[in-house]
């Protein structure tokens, strides 16, 4: 189009063009509507200046409806590509017509938000979400976030975050799936196929974005934002794991971290960018920074200016910066000047644009107004209520002490996280609507009758020291028939940028644990944090103890069903709970080292002979003072019943490359009570050119059964999941004698061999 066709002009005609477009998308199926898309795109790029092209790649924080005038100067001059932040509807829908009506081109925008565990409805904070090893739950749980946010015009979430959380003392652990490569892999597929759907046209789909492209979660001592280590064998096997399965699901956009990887920021990083993501893992969407990381990279030492920055980022792959204006301020100058060549600029903008089109913005840049979700239904609700009673785990549960007997005459309810609709929903929740929390306390009082439940708050919130509350909580335990004490972390205290070190339960919750004890009442301990604490000696105390994570809206009536046992608890742990800070990192795929740790050899610091010939013979690799166990395993969980696993078998004892093992247990409800178990499959490869962990976890299966029930549970394991990945990131299949466990936990105790050839 030459520059003498005035604006309204080109504006009809693009209008005409995008018409037949879509007309002509109407009709095909998937592969011509990509090659339709391309086309569309080539010759969109061609109408576009280098300006239009640079402000697509910009993402911007919203100022709301305050101050905008700038923002709608941007939009009317093609200078932004997204906007983040911005939930309103009205606000959106401002935003967009500005962009698709004034501007030149009239390009829609992404609107971008963190929806990362609900939007008016609140689901289990993540790592709770993961506790469930239920992602057909988890998918229907992001079906609904991604139906109450689209509904107000956001296409795009900054979720899931696949990052592998090995540390607790890190607070994003809370908004992580957990320590597994397998089971962070199997949820962040189940977010993404919630939020994205079978195609990104459908309404009430999202988006979704991979994130923090790579090893944002193996910060130095847990510090957020702090420097990842990471040897190459581990990035590909550990780390990188269920980004290659988003990326090859289909995930429409990626996004770097703040840290840095083995000495380059994660925005600058064109190994991962380039050479991984984009050139082997073939990626067709797009990649955007985290917030303001491309211009933090001169913090890192990596770039002196924003210039500088700016063109490292771009050059590792990264198409659309947030929040910051690198790009913006640079690109344009150093396209100019011959720095950078075009065809970058153009092959993000492609990507920009591609995820733009699969969203189907050109047709239908707007939400439908009547459509919007001021109010979520019941049945929203319900799910949150569901996925919150399958993500509680039961750490201990002495002489059978819950569930606890609707009969009794008076319960006492002690604790900050009590009654607070705020605390219970966790890190992340701008949407929230609060009003819509159910507190354990309103639960509870609505099951048995407010006379029968006796209400102490004792301490002000998580974190105090003020003790002046213990009295009357005492006398509310000293008058009930038994206590449950609800104690944890505020959401403030986790999520990112709340790291802790000392991860006991803050403020004097453990002093009031012990004073509340003293009454000899059976005390149920309820935990509400997203992060694994060193409880070991305060449960001490307790008679039972229930790992409830940020559990959401419905926190109170999924705690109230529990502890009444109108239903078992069927969580289990998807990180490791450590003793005492000074044991992390641990996990359960540990290595075996050459001298592994055992029972047998483990002698305590006090057993040490004084003056005791220095030797290291016999000895292994733990510690003096506290051993090599866990607090908990990876994968533990009580029930309210029993099960049994027995009579394992195999298809065969050999398997051949390319071929299937048919694997079958049987599993026993021994207990009364009707319950779900996860029953989890282990492999571990014996001997292989490369260490292997002592055990990985391969499948599992969640499965209701009756008591007295017996059942036959059948798993197929291929060759395929056997491989592992050399340093350079091929994969290897190779023979050789294998052991696999079945069991409740990751300390499975029945086991058989087999060899692969
Ligand atoms: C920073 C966080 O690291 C990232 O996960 C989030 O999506 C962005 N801020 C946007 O809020």
């Amino acid at each position: 189009m030459s520059p003498a066709v005035s604006i309204t002009s080109k504006k009809i005609l693009q209008i005409i063009f995008f018409a037949c477009i879509s007309i002509l998308l109407a009709g095909c199926s998937s592969p011509s509507r990509v090659d339709q898309n391309e086309r569309f795109i080539d010759n969109l790029l061609k109408e576009m200046t280098l300006a239009e092209k640079v402000g697509q790649m910009q993402v911007v924080h919203s100022p709301g409806r305050f101050d905008n005038e700038w923002l709608l100067d941007k939009l009317r001059n093609g200078q932004v590509g997204a906007i983040l932040n911005e939930a309103h509807p009205e606000m959106i829908r401002k935003f967009q017509e500005t962009a698709v009506e004034q501007g030149r081109l009239g390009i829609p925008l992404l609107f971008g938000r963190d929806v990362i565990h609900g939007f008016k409805t609140i689901f289990p904070i993540n790592i709770g979400q993961a506790a469930t090893f239920n992602p057909a739950l988890v998918t229907y749980g992001a079906q609904i976030a991604a139906r109450e946010a689209s509904s107000v015009g956001l296409n795009w979430n900054f979720a899931p975050m696949v990052d592998i959380s090995r540390d607790p003392r890190w607070g994003r652990m809370a908004e992580s799936f957990g320590e597994d490569p397998f089971l962070v892999t199997e949820m962040g597929l189940a977010v993404m196929n919630g939020f994205q759907g079978d195609d990104l046209k459908l309404p009430y789909t999202m988006a979704a974005c991979a994130k923090h492209f790579a090893g944002y979660g193996a910060a130095e001592g847990g510090r957020d934002y702090n420097t990842a280590s990471i040897p190459d064998v581990d990035l590909w096997n550990i780390h990188l794991r269920p980004f290659r399965a988003l990326s090859d699901a289909g995930i429409a956009t990626f996004m770097t971290g703040f840290n840095e990887l083995n000495g380059i920021p994660a925005s600058g990083n064109a190994f991962l960018f380039r050479d991984i993501l984009k050139d082997r893992w073939r990626f067709n969407g797009f990649v955007v920074s985290d917030w303001a990381s491309v211009v933090e990279m001169k913090e890192h030492g990596f770039a002196a200016d924003d210039r500088e920055a700016a063109y490292k980022a771009l050059h590792a792959g990264v198409d659309m910066e947030m929040a910051s204006s690198s790009y913006e301020d640079h690109l344009e100058e150093l396209v100019k000047t011959g720095m950078i060549s075009e065809d970058l600029i153009d092959d993000a903008v492609r990507r920009i644009l591609r995820v733009k089109l699969d969203l189907g913005l050109f047709d239908k840049p707007y939400v439908d107004q009547d459509s919007i979700i001021f109010s979520p239904p019941a049945s929203h609700l319900e799910a949150a209520r569901k996925m919150a009673l399958q993500s509680f785990v039961l750490l201990k549960n002495h002489n059978r002490v819950l569930p606890l007997k609707r009969e009794m005459e008076k319960v006492a309810v002690i604790g900050p996280m009590a009654h607070d609709r705020y605390e219970q929903l966790g890190t992340w929740i701008f949407d929230a609507d609060t009003n819509l929390s159910i507190t354990p306390l309103m639960a509870l009082q609505d099951l048995l009758g407010k006379n029968r439940v006796n209400y102490a708050k004792g301490l002000g919130t998580t974190r105090s020291h003020e003790t002046s509350g213990f009295n009357q909580a005492r006398q509310a335990a000293a008058g009930a028939t038994a206590v449950i004490m609800f104690l944890g972390e505020e959401s403030i205290i986790t999520g990112e940028a709340h790291s802790r070190a000392y991860l006991d339960l803050p403020g004097a919750q453990n002093e009031l644990v012990m004073e509340i004890a003293k009454t000899g009442k059976p005390l149920i301990l309820v935990i509400m944090t997203p992060r694994p604490l060193t409880i070991g000696e305060i449960s001490e105390y307790a008679d039972a103890v229930l790992y409830a994570w940020h559990p959401g809206t419905m926190a109170g009536p999924a705690l109230a069903d529990v502890l009444f046992g109108l239903e078992s608890p069927s969580g289990k742990l998807p990180v490791t709970f450590v003793k005492t800070p000074g044991q992390i990192p641990m996990y359960y795929a540990r290595k075996n080292t050459g001298r592994p740790a055992s029972k047998e050899s483990f002698v305590h610091i006090d057993d040490i002979p004084v003056r005791s010939f220095q030797t290291s013979l016999g000895n292994t690799s733990h510690y003096l003072d506290v051993g090599f166990e866990p607090l908990y395993p990876f994968g533990y969980g009580l029930s309210y019943t029993e099960f049994q696993y027995s009579d394992i078998k195999i298809s065969a004892d050999e398997l051949i490359k390319g071929e299937t093992l048919d694997i079958r247990v049987t599993l026993s409800n021994t207990g009364d009570f009707e319950a779900e178990e996860v029953v989890q499959l282990y492999i571990r490869d014996l001997v292989a050119s490369i260490t292997r962990p002592v055990r990985e976890l391969k499948d599992f299966k969640r499965i209701r059964m009756n008591p007295g029930e017996s059942r036959a549970v059948n798993f197929k394991l291929s060759s395929e999941q056997l491989g592992f990945f050399d340093q350079d990131g091929n994969y290897i299949v190779e023979p050789g004698e294998f052991m696999l466990w079945i069991g409740g936990s990751s300390e499975a105790l029945l086991s058989l061999t087999f060899t692969l050839k």
